[in-house]
């Protein structure tokens, strides 16, 4: 089973437009998925998931769609931080908060208080996140080190930037899936995805199922790990 699996749920205006309706229906329909893959994740025994919601890049998207995944994202808070909370499972939210509306970071904060003594599994929500923003906030913390005398330059590693990266603490995904058939990692979790086993689908997400989800990991179980080594 992989420890940790992360997602691009990728799809959901294509989804809409493909039933003649806004690309909005499709955000909503998103969430619900999400919220039962997050379910089944957990009953399958996964620890952490990480599930990219909002891109830096998303910012290009018009103004109402924009609004419009906010409004999709904070019922979603609202409504499911009990169940999830219930569940035990743990809400970490990563990315540049203080980027988002102050609606949405006063929900998601909320959700993250009320979910923190969740142990059976963590879900990070991944919100105006970029893989390469996430590189960047993490060397802004060591330079700040370093400039203070804390630290000194050779004495940077691996761990360290690791550390202070938004997803400290946890392992590096196992499995990354992408729905919707493009392949391309668009900026997600560019260092943590180093080592990570890539399983795309032509799914698009509002029709992902837990079956699906079955079907990756069934994929992944047969995948050989080498990791740089001869495979011995
Ligand atoms: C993914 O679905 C959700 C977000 C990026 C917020 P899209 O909205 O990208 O759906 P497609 O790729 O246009 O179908
Ligand atoms: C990736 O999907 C981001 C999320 C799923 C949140 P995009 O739809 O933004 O990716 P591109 O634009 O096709 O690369
Ligand atoms: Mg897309």
């Amino acid at each position: 089973m992989p420890s940790h699996i992360a997602i691009i749920m990728d799809g959901n205006g294509r989804w809409a437009q493909e039933r003649g309706k806004p690309r909005l229906y499709g955000h909503r329909v998103g969430a619900e998925v999400a919220k039962t893959i997050v379910l089944a994740a957990s009953d399958m025994g996964a620890k952490y998931l990480t599930l990219f919601a909002f891109s830096t890049e998303n910012w290009k998207r018009p103004p109402a769609e924009i609004q419009g995944i906010f409004r999709v994202l904070e019922e979603f808070f609202l409504r499911e931080v009990k169940l999830l909370e219930g569940y035990g499972i743990q809400v970490r939210i990563i990315g540049e908060k203080s980027g988002l509306p102050g609606s949405v970071q006063s929900v998601v904060e909320r959700s993250e208080e009320l979910t923190r003594s969740g142990r059976k599994m963590a879900v990070n929500i991944a919100l105006n996140y970029g893989g390469k923003w996430d590189i960047i906030q993490s060397v802004r913390s060591i330079a700040r080190d370093v400039q203070s005398g804390r630290v000194r330059p050779d004495d940077i590693t691996e761990k360290m930037v690791s550390s202070r990266l938004s997803t400290s603490g946890q392992p590096d995904p196992d499995l990354l899936i992408r729905t919707g058939g493009e392949r391309r990692i668009s900026n997600f979790l560019l260092w943590q995805s180093a080592y990570s086993e890539m399983y795309v689908t032509p799914v698009l997400w509002p029709d992902f199922t837990p079956d699906h989800l079955k079907e990756a990991i069934r994929e992944y179980r047969s995948r050989h790990r080498r990791f740089g080594g001869d495979g011995g």
